[in-house]
């Protein structure tokens, strides 16, 4: 499992290549696996490969959500708030599950979030994916991800990223033997 996490970056460029379903089963399959509070299972999911509609999730917001474009897949993550009072940590969980599934199945993906997001002044990128995607008012968007085969290979994360100075020991700020590698200082 750490390779996978070290190796996991996020990828904004894919190349055209389509994925194939049974790769899709096994994205969906690690979703409809999250844990949920108290396993209420809040969440369901939008799969688009159309590229019109990859396009509108593109526009849901000014910045960050361009990737979505030229990505030959996009699974749009959303919980019934009428289901969960938390359905926003149940639905993380599903996505980063997806995109840590994608990355042991060798594909990228990024994280686009909608939650709390605005497509302009007045509307949320929420309610501009309602619209568009035919989603019925009890469930809210908590984020697109944008999977593909990578078109870059990003440098995996190293040692150096493991912030061990975030880590206390019984109280807060405690001396601890978990260390930053000199090399990284
Ligand atoms: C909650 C959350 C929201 C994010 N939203 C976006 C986003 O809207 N657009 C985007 O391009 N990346 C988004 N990302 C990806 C982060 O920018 C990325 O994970 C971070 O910069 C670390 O880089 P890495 O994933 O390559 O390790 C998001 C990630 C998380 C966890």
């Amino acid at each position: 499992m750490l390779d996978i996490f070290f190796n996991r970056r996020s990828t904004r460029k894919f190349l055209k290549r389509k994925i194939e379903e049974s790769i899709i089963k096994k994205l969906l399959t690690a979703a409809l696996l999250a844990p949920s509070s108290k396993g209420s299972r809040p969440w369901e999911f939008i799969i688009v490969d159309n590229p019109a509609l990859l396009a509108t999730l593109a526009s849901s917001k000014p910045h960050g959500a361009s990737l979505l474009r030229h990505a030959p897949l996009a699974i749009i993550i959303a919980g019934d708030k009428t289901k969960s009072d938390v359905w926003v940590e149940d639905c993380s969980i599903a996505s980063i599950f997806v995109q840590l599934e994608a990355e042991a199945l060798g594909l990228g993906s990024c994280w686009v979030q909608i939650n709390r997001r605005y497509f302009n002044d007045e509307i949320t990128s929420n309610e501009y994916i309602h619209e568009h995607f035919n989603i019925p008012e009890r469930l809210e968007v908590l984020s697109v991800v944008g999977i593909g085969y990578k078109a870059v290979e990003r440098p995996p994360l190293s040692d150096c990223d493991v912030l061990w100075d975030k880590v206390s020991i019984n109280r807060y700020k405690s001396p601890s033997e978990f260390r930053i590698p000199k090399e990284c200082e």
